[in-house]
């Protein structure tokens, strides 16, 4: 049995409001703790997105009374909302800017409208950019311009990682995140996945090539954070005719990680850097007291989505063979999660910006 600290995943997409058939405050909390992760930071392309003070209210109101675990909610980044999302600073996980195309109504392509909120937000507080590619390249331009810190969401591609790394070189405040799926599957995976249903392979950024895969672990001192993106849809919505793009992962990123420290690729110490010490630095997260995950290490296992507290009722992992399960999750001294089940109720959890 291991004993690891209360993890921290700074992007989860919890779907409420607007979309509580595919997750909710409850559901997804209770996805996290199952995980072993007891404290989350919502993303804010809910409908409505969350972008002004009555949306704050209501996505706050929803979480304060239905959340499981810990956690702060993201403002968005809109066309013309700097100066109230600056005002609401305090109260948010940070800022989300959208500036590539992805689920949700919430991008920005006007750099001007970029500018507008790198100059409001607050400069001691994070900024998050989906960007990929070029347009990561011009939000870390602008982050050195204005001389403050950007937290680059679920890089996936060698030339974005190696950008990163020169960055970081020369001073430049960026730093970055990597989701599981981006380190254990390669576009090469998606025929096994999709099982004739290709719209179950749409992810973005999408799966990249096995040489980024390769570039993403060659480089992994540039990995700051550990991140799901959980953004679970429904099977359902995954075969339909307009299938939105996003994984499940709440629930296999710990046993996937731990594979992979059982295999020796990567250190419990790495783990815990880049799942708890770093985001709780990079995102101005307060320690959770009495808080910790007990792992047995040596259990191996199957991952099944049947067994998953997520609503949406899959994974891209099904049948992947594990090491490492979580037996039990104290959360700020009370036993939250045992053996496969929830222990704490709706509302247990705190909002962090309180
Ligand atoms: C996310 C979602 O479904 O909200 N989808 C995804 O493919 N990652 C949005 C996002 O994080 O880009
Ligand atoms: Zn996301």
């Amino acid at each position: 049995m291991i004993k690891l600290p209360g993890l921290i995943d700074p992007h989860v997409h919890l779907r409420e409001p607007g979309a509580t058939h595919k997750e909710d405050w409850d559901s997804g909390t209770s996805a996290a703790l199952a995980g072993g992760v007891t404290m989350v930071l919502a993303m804010p392309n809910t409908k409505p997105p969350i972008f002004d003070l009555p949306t704050l209210d209501l996505v706050l109101a929803a979480a304060h009374t239905k959340a499981r675990c810990d956690y702060a909610q993201f403002l968005g980044a809109g066309p013309d909302n700097a100066l109230i999302a600056a005002s609401l600073a305090s109260r948010s996980a940070g800022l989300k800017m959208y500036l590539d195309s992805t689920f949700g109504e919430l991008r920005l392509d006007d750099m001007t409208l970029w500018q507008e909120h790198f100059k409001r937000w607050p400069k001691h507080l994070p900024i998050v950019a989906h960007s990929e590619s070029r347009s990561m390249a011009a939000v870390i331009l602008m982050a050195a311009i204005y001389d403050r810190p950007v937290h680059i969401a679920h890089i996936s591609l060698k030339e974005e990682i190696l950008l990163i790394k020169a960055a970081k070189e020369r001073g430049i405040k960026v730093t970055c995140e990597v989701c599981p799926h981006h380190l254990f599957l390669s576009r090469d995976d998606i025929p096994g996945i999709s099982q004739g249903h290709p719209g179950r392979g749409e992810v973005r950024p999408r799966l990249a090539t096995r040489e980024d895969v390769a570039a993403l672990w060659e480089n992994l001192e540039v990995i700051d954070c550990f991140a799901t993106d959980h953004a679970p849809h429904t099977l359902a919505e995954k075969d339909g005719d307009n299938p939105p793009p996003g994984f499940p992962g709440l629930e296999t990123i710990l046993p996937l990680l731990l594979t992979a420290v059982s295999s020796g690729r990567l250190t419990l110490d790495d783990l815990i850097l880049r799942m708890m010490t770093n985001p709780r630095k990079i995102f101005h997260l307060p320690e959770q007291p009495e808080t910790w995950v007990e792992v047995d290490e040596k259990s191996s296992y199957e991952i099944h989505a049947a067994e998953m507290h997520s609503r949406c009722g899959w994974t891209p992992f099904e049948g992947w063979q594990v090491k490492g399960r979580v037996q039990r999750v104290v959360l700020r001294g009370k036993e939250a999660f045992l053996d496969g089940k929830i222990l704490v109720n709706p509302g247990f959890g705190h909002n962090i910006r309180v």
